[in-house]
């Protein structure tokens, strides 16, 4: 369990907020989600993965987690932050937002407001906080990639992927978000189509948005992510090395270059 620290001066900075998002469904964010989660972990990062996929959470299932209580509880209030709080692999915490729960996939303005309160007070005392959202672009969705301080948006070459990912980006653009946008290109079969994916992509922001798409990288189609989920296990963790997890390792080198590292003295506070 993360503890609060006792010295006021451990609170100075907070942790990098990244949320991994994509307009269509199916393309690969959890999986992504979860591996990078153990991958920062593993290079010692103290890491939470927050599944804001509300209402329909599996980030717990793909990493094997059992929470016992989740953010349905958190805003009913029947349990604290650090209540809900679970370990998962590679020593990344979870937190869950629950599956099949109608009320948190109904959630008000209110509600989404009253968790990104939480993910602000949980940043004081870890390094990575990595939201999961769902799909679409609803203020489910965008309100959780605002708040982060950089974003990874998932497509894979599939023409609708690509769309919907262009469509995720015009709402949160024409809504003034300015803060990094990442592209991950999933389940390519070679880097020519990952490229030609990203550029694509890039284009019609630079030309209708005016945005500036950055490109974090590709993961290539991989049966052992797939073999992943069966042994409830990220990819990075039960597959470390498979071509997956061998690209997941860039994206993460990629993304590390906004974590900044912890003070001894906040490690000791929070270990
Ligand atoms: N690189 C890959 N190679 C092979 N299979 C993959 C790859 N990436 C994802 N998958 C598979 O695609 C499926 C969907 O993945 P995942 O659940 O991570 O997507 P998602 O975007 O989170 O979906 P949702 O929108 O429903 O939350 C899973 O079965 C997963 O194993
Ligand atoms: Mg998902």
């Amino acid at each position: 369990m993360i503890e609060r620290p006792n010295n006021p001066e451990t609170n100075s900075r907070r942790a990098a907020i990244f949320a991994v998002t994509s307009g269509k469904g199916g393309v690969g964010k959890t999986s992504i989600t979860v591996s990078v989660a153990c991958e920062f972990a593993r290079r010692g990062h103290r890491t939470v993965v927050i599944d804001t996929d509300l209402g329909m959470a599996n980030a717990h299932i793909i990493a094997g987690v059992k929470p016992e209580k989740t953010l349905a509880d958190y805003i009913a209030g029947a349990a604290e932050l650090a209540e809900i709080i679970a370990d998962g692999p590679a020593g990344v915490k979870f937190i869950s937002s629950g599956s099949g729960v109608k009320d948190m996939a109904n959630l008000d303005d209110n509600g989404r407001a009253r968790i990104c309160l939480a993910i602000e007070e949980l940043s004081a005392y870890c390094d990575i906080i990595l939201l999961d959202t769902g799909a679409g672009a609803g203020k489910g969705v965008t309100d959780f990639v605002s708040m982060a301080d950089q974003t990874v948006l998932v497509t894979t070459s599939n023409f609708a992927a690509i769309a919907d990912a262009y469509g995720i980006l015009k709402v949160v653009v024409r809504d003034g978000h300015t803060k990094p946008i990442h592209a991950v290109i999933n389940r390519v079969r070679s880097p020519e189509e990952a490229e030609q994916v990203f550029l694509k992509l890039k284009g019609c922001a630079e030309r209708f948005l005016g945005f500036d798409l950055k490109r974090l990288g590709l993961l290539p189609e991989d049966s052992s992510v797939e073999g992943a989920v069966s042994k409830r296990t990220p990819f990075s963790v039960a597959f470390p090395g498979s071509v997956a997890a061998r690209y997941l390792a860039k994206l993460v080198s990629g993304l590390e270059r906004f974590v900044e590292t912890s003070s001894p003295a906040k490690q000791a506070a929070v270990h």
